[in-house]
């Protein structure tokens, strides 16, 4: 593998992304401004063009609602070949979203901080904090909306509202979105757009999960997008282990932030002891078990699959380091191999599970940020050898089939959409970051 010329293609990748303004997440599938992609995005650019990375980030900081919650869509004007579009979510009936663009109404994990931290980090010798100090600041205002009405209880995990919010098909909410039991009648009219831009449908959700996604996105705009009101009744509640432990990297981050710019980040400091003191209790089912599960809130139980969420706790660098080996020893079992059996690649449901799916989404494949999260933890934890395997494995799939959305553990080959930028994002962190 020739990484220089990996590493150009990535950067050529996103640049084709490109508007001017931001990234397309990717033309056709994903034409807009996306969510938990724009900050990585960010990060990525600040080791080639800082000016861009400050761009990307700022695009989104620009559709914060005045509540401080960041949506996990910014519109394109005019673009329709996506669903649900900005008819279908009406995010303007909250009095909290901003006029001069059209959002959705849910968010995604709270990636925010690592590109503000990268921004100023690989800043060099431009002083760029009159960017970073307002984006502090906004970023700040995020956290407390996320820690104000997805924990009212103050239980130290966040809640989310709609499988969007972190994995689509993860096989974890498979039982909550059946035990809803929709009717017909429950499920707003609504055409499919998603399909037209894959090849097989297989790689896509199938209609009775989409039912479930529009139906719950219905639920939230009849409350005008009020998210304490939506959290009192909302059919679908997770505490999800996920959400939480990319919250608790992000903290990490933006406290480091915080302390540079002689910020007094105590409140920072006491969400991260919530949520570490309680991160064992809030997704063990039993101490002894090494996995860590998310919580349905509404059917009242941890839901124990093997999905690549369990392992992000890692990413979260939030728990104790005997956990942690247990974790990693436990995680071998997820492993599967490329084809000369010589690399490990972290697929997102593990092939030891009924639901597994090698072409199927969220379901199995490979995809760029949960390896990310995953080779980044273990680097937390010190894990070097397995991290640079598990690199190695990750970056010869992209070398081998391109810039695509996800990867088959089984054969390598290529799913979803191409041109995806998320991809080539992970693709230019794993070549230029160093360790952390
Ligand atoms: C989609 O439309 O598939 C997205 O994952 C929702 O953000």
């Amino acid at each position: 593998m020739d990484k220089h010329k990996l590493l150009q293609e990535a950067q050529k990748q996103l640049s084709d992304n490109w508007t001017g303004e931001y990234t397309v997440a990717a033309p056709g599938l994903y034409p807009h401004h996306w969510g938990w992609d724009t900050p990585i995005n960010a990060l990525a650019y600040s080791y080639f063009n800082l000016d861009r990375a400050m761009q990307e980030m700022q695009h989104q900081l620009d559709a914060q609602w005045d509540n401080g919650f960041i949506p996990h869509i910014i519109f394109a004007p005019g673009e329709t070949s996506y669903f649900p579009g900005p008819d279908f979510y009406q995010s303007k009936r909250s009095p909290d979203a901003p006029d001069h663009v059209e959002t959705s109404g849910i968010t995604q994990p709270p990636t925010q901080a690592l590109g503000l931290y990268y921004i100023k980090r690989n800043s060099g010798a431009r002083d760029v904090d009159n960017w970073v100090e307002p984006a502090y600041e906004q970023i700040l205002h995020y956290h407390e909306h996320l820690m104000d009405v997805r924990d009212p209880e103050d239980s130290g995990a966040l809640t989310i509202f709609h499988p969007w919010e972190c994995m689509d098909d993860l096989p974890v909410w498979d039982e909550a979105i059946v035990a809803m039991n929709l009717e017909d009648k429950d499920i707003p009219d609504y055409e499919r757009k998603d399909l037209a831009h894959i090849d097989d449908p297989i790689e896509r959700p199938p209609d009775i999960f989409y039912d479930c996604y529009v139906y719950l996105i219905d639920q939230m705009r009849k409350k005008n997008y009020n998210f304490r009101e939506i959290y009192e009744d909302h059919p679908f509640k997770f505490k999800d282990v996920a959400f939480t432990s990319i919250f608790y990297a992000a903290n990490r981050y933006l406290k480091v932030v915080g302390e540079t710019l002689s910020r007094d980040t105590s409140q920072i400091e006491d969400w991260q002891t919530l949520i570490r003191g309680n991160f064992e209790d809030n997704f063990k089912t039993d101490p002894n078990s090494q996995l860590y599960f998310s919580y349905d809130l509404i059917n009242q139980h941890r839901v124990q699959k093997d999905t690549v969420v369990s392992l992000l706790p890692l990413f979260g660098k939030v728990i104790e380091q005997e956990q942690a080996d247990y974790l990693i020893e436990k995680m071998r079992r997820f492993f599967m191999y490329n084809q000369e059996e010589t690399l490990p690649m972290v697929p997102t449901t593990s092939d030891q599970t009924d639901e597994f799916a090698h072409q199927t989404y969220w379901r199995g494949p490979v995809w760029a940020m949960t390896t990310w999260f995953v080779y980044r933890g273990l680097v937390y934890y010190g894990e070097y050898h397995l991290a640079d395997r598990i690199k190695h494995g990750f970056l010869e799939l992209v070398d081998q089939s391109g810039f695509w959305e996800y990867y088959s553990p089984k054969t390598g080959e290529g799913h979803g959409i191409h041109d995806f930028a998320w991809t080539a994002t992970i693709v230019i962190d794993m070549i230029e970051g160093s360790r952390y």
